[in-house]
Formats: structure tokens, C-alpha cells, sequence
């Protein structure tokens, strides 16, 4: 089974193509340049740059998957034109939510209008599953494999979701805790906001923190003494605030390397209290971690040593990109889906849900 995914929950626009649970092709066309200057994602920006790319996207996407193309239909180019490319999929996918409204918009619609006119089968996805899912992606040649054992606890912390979930099995979740107010990128991503630095701010605090102090400011774990499995990061965020509001620039400049240790410490603490004690408490056979936040090498190695010193394995995406937002990862929702045999039965009806749950 050939399978076209399409994700364009938030600003980066996304194709991937997967034989099974293969990868064969991913591509993200970022758009972190037009946001940076505005500090945050801007909608309308956003869904203007996702209908510009998102043809060009999935053409790269299907070209680059090498699929056998039926090159006898000369001129030239014609072997590569959508009509061409797209004969070999069997199944498109596409993130039906959560995220911004008028960006699913547009990958839902240019994905209900490709299964129209080509007849293909379709399956709507949600975003938050397929980054708990992006654990279990192949690559062409079949690897790494992957054994997943259930329970499994999954936490999943990008800009906007920091959720913990209980797997029983591939396609049945349970929320268990999330965040009450911000994600875990999101306040990272403020922080970094209130030190002046750039967009996305989570891999700008990483660097810095390295060589900072992260016992120089004392700010809260909220939520951590409670028995719930929920997060809070805006009392953090707010503590920080007015910890450094007064401060001259000088001061917040010489001092970034220890703000970005103290905040990403207080983060990090924060996510892996909750997780141990979810742990604990539901005594998970395997753990699974991912999401853009992911992306940090530190937080990486905390998880690490957290599931040994509990003697579980855990997963983590392999490579860097599976953990940001990318479509490999809605392709492989949408195989596991397919095994299942969830199509849209009356494609028309597909819709964007912004507020997806489980
Ligand atoms: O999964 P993602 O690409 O998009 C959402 O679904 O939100 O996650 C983006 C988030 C941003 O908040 C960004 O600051 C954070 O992931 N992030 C990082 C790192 N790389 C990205 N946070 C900490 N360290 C990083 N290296
Ligand atoms: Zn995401």
C-alpha cells in the first residue's frame, strides 16, 4: 500500500510518501523565516504560504519517492506531472486537527480535491497521534524495527500540545494529563521572547543553557506536588516575567546563558515529575517520547536515564526531523489506520476539527 500523506497543522508545509510503514519520501517546506520577524506564527501568513507550497510540496514528495512513473506519455515533463506521479498511491492522509483552522483548511481541501479527481481512497489524521507515532516509522529498507509492548505511556511535548497518553493498543488512547494553559515549546518559545532572542525560541534556549547556571533563578514546578498527571507552564512563565522585568538589558544580556538554564531546568523538571509519576502509577511496558521539544539533546538524556532507572525501554524518534512537525508521521498513523480499514466513507464530508481530541 502506497500512501500520500499531507500535514499543514501550523507552519511548516508537508508531504511524505510510505510504502506501508516505510518512509520513501519526506518533504517540509518551513516557514520559520516568514514567522520569525512577527515573534509567533501569524494565521493568515501561515495559510497563504501553505497554499502556495503545498502543490510544489507534493510534487517533490511523489518525485522523490521514485515511484515507476509511465514515462511513454513524451513531451518530456509529462512523466512527471501530478496526474503521472500520483497514479501509484493508493491512500491519501491528511491532519484533520489540532492547530490552526485556516492552515488544516488548506491541506484538507487540496486533499479532498486530489482523492476526488483521482479516485483515491482517504483518511483523516490526527496530528497528536501521528507524533506519538512517529516512534515507528521505517525507513525504505524496513529499520530500525520497533517493538512496542502495552500499556504503553507516551508523553508528547511540542508548541502546542504537552499531553501524556496511555496506549492499550496502536489506535486506542487515553488521555491521562495535559497542560492546562501553555505547552512546554510554547513557554519556552515566550521566554525566549522575553530575553530578546529569536523564533522558535526552544533550540535558541538550548544552545545557550550549556553554558548556564540553572540554579541562578529559583522558579516554580507548578502542578508538581498535586496526584494529577496535568501540567502548568504559565505561572512559570509569569515568575520569570517578573523576575527580570526590571532588569536593564545589560543585565538580561550577560545573564542569558543562566536565564536559559534556570528556565529550561524549571521545563524539564516539570515534564519529567509527572511522567515518573504516571509511571509509577500505571507501570507501562514501553515508553515513547516525541514532539518538537523533543528535539533537545538534554531533555533527550533525562528521559533516557528516567527509563533506566525504571528499567523500561523507551523510544524516542531517531531522526530530528520525526521530531518537529513533518508528514512521515501522518503517513504512518494512516497505515496502521488503513490496516483497520478507516477510510472516509463519503469524502465530501471530510472537515478540518482545529480542537481534535482523542
Ligand atoms: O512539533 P512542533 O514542530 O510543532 C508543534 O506541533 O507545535 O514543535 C515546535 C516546538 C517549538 O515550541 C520549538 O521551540 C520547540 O518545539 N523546539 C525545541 C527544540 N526544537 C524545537 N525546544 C527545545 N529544544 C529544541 N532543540
Ligand atoms: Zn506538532
Amino acid at each position: 500500500m502506497k500512501i500520500l500523506a499531507i500535514e499543514t497543522s501550523c507552519d511548516d508545509t508537508c508531504a511524505a510518501v510510505l510504502e506501508n510503514d516505510r518512509l520513501l519520501s519526506s518533504v517540509i517546506s518551513s516557514q520559520t523565516d516568514l514567522h520569525a520577524k512577527w515573534g509567533g506564527v501569524v494565521p493568515d501568513i501561515a495559510k497563504r504560504a501553505h497554499s502556495e507550497r503545498i502543490e510544489p510540496v507534493i510534487k517533490e514528495a511523489l518525485k522523490n519517492a521514485n515511484l515507476s512513473v509511465d514515462k511513454s506519455t513524451s513531451p518530456l515533463n509529462k512523466g512527471r506531472s501530478l496526474d503521472n506521479l500520483i497514479k501509484n498511491i493508493d491512500v491519501i492522509a491528511v491532519t484533520l486537527g489540532p492547530g490552526l483552522s485556516i492552515a488544516l483548511g488548506v491541506g484538507v481541501n487540496y486533499a479532498k480535491e486530489l482523492a476526488k479527481k483521482y479516485n483515491k481512497k482517504i483518511i483523516g489524521i490526527n496530528h497528536v497521534e501521528g507524533h506519538i507515532l512517529a516512534n515507528l516509522i521505517k525507513n525504505k529498507e524496513g529499520n530500525p524495527e520497533r517493538k512496542v509492548e502495552f500499556p504503553s505511556l507516551a508523553l508528547t511535548v511540542s508548541g502546542g500540545h504537552t499531553k501524556l497518553i496511555l496506549i492499550k493498543d496502536i489506535g486506542d488512547y487515553t488521555v491521562i494529563g495535559e497542560t492546562l494553559d501553555d505547552a512546554a515549546g510554547e513557554a519556552l518559545d515566550k521566554a525566549a521572547k522575553m530575553m530578546g532572542l529569536g523564533y522558535p525560541g526552544g533550540p535558541i534556549i538550548e544552545r545557550l543553557a550549556q553554558k548556564g547556571d540553572k540554579k541562578y533563578l529559583v522558579l516554580p514546578r507548578p502542578l508538581s506536588g498535586q496526584k494529577n498527571f496535568d501540567y502548568s507552564f504559565s505561572g512559570l512563565k509569569t515568575s520569570f516575567y517578573y523576575q527580570i522585568k526590571d532588569w536593564p538589558k545589560e543585565k538580561i544580556g550577560e545573564n542569558l546563558a543562566n536565564l536559559s538554564a534556570s528556565f529550561q531546568d524549571a521545563v524539564f523538571d516539570s515534564l519529567l515529575i509527572k511522567f515518573k509519576k504516571a509511571i509509577e502509577f500505571y507501570n507501562p511496558k514501553t515508553l515513547l517520547a516525541s514532539g518538537g521539544v523533543l528535539a533537545n539533546l538534554e531533555l533527550r538524556k533525562r528521559l533516557r536515564k528516567l527509563a533506566k532507572e525504571n528499567n523500561i525501554p523507551l523510544l524516542m524518534p531517531v531522526k530530528k526531523q520525526f521530531n518537529t512537525d513533518n508528514a512521515a508521521m501522518i503517513g504512518i498513523v494512516a497505515y496502521y489506520k488503513a490496516l483497520r480499514k478507516e477510510f472516509v466513507k463519503e469524502k465530501e464530508s471530510l472537515d478540518r476539527d482545529p480542537r481534535l481530541n482523542f
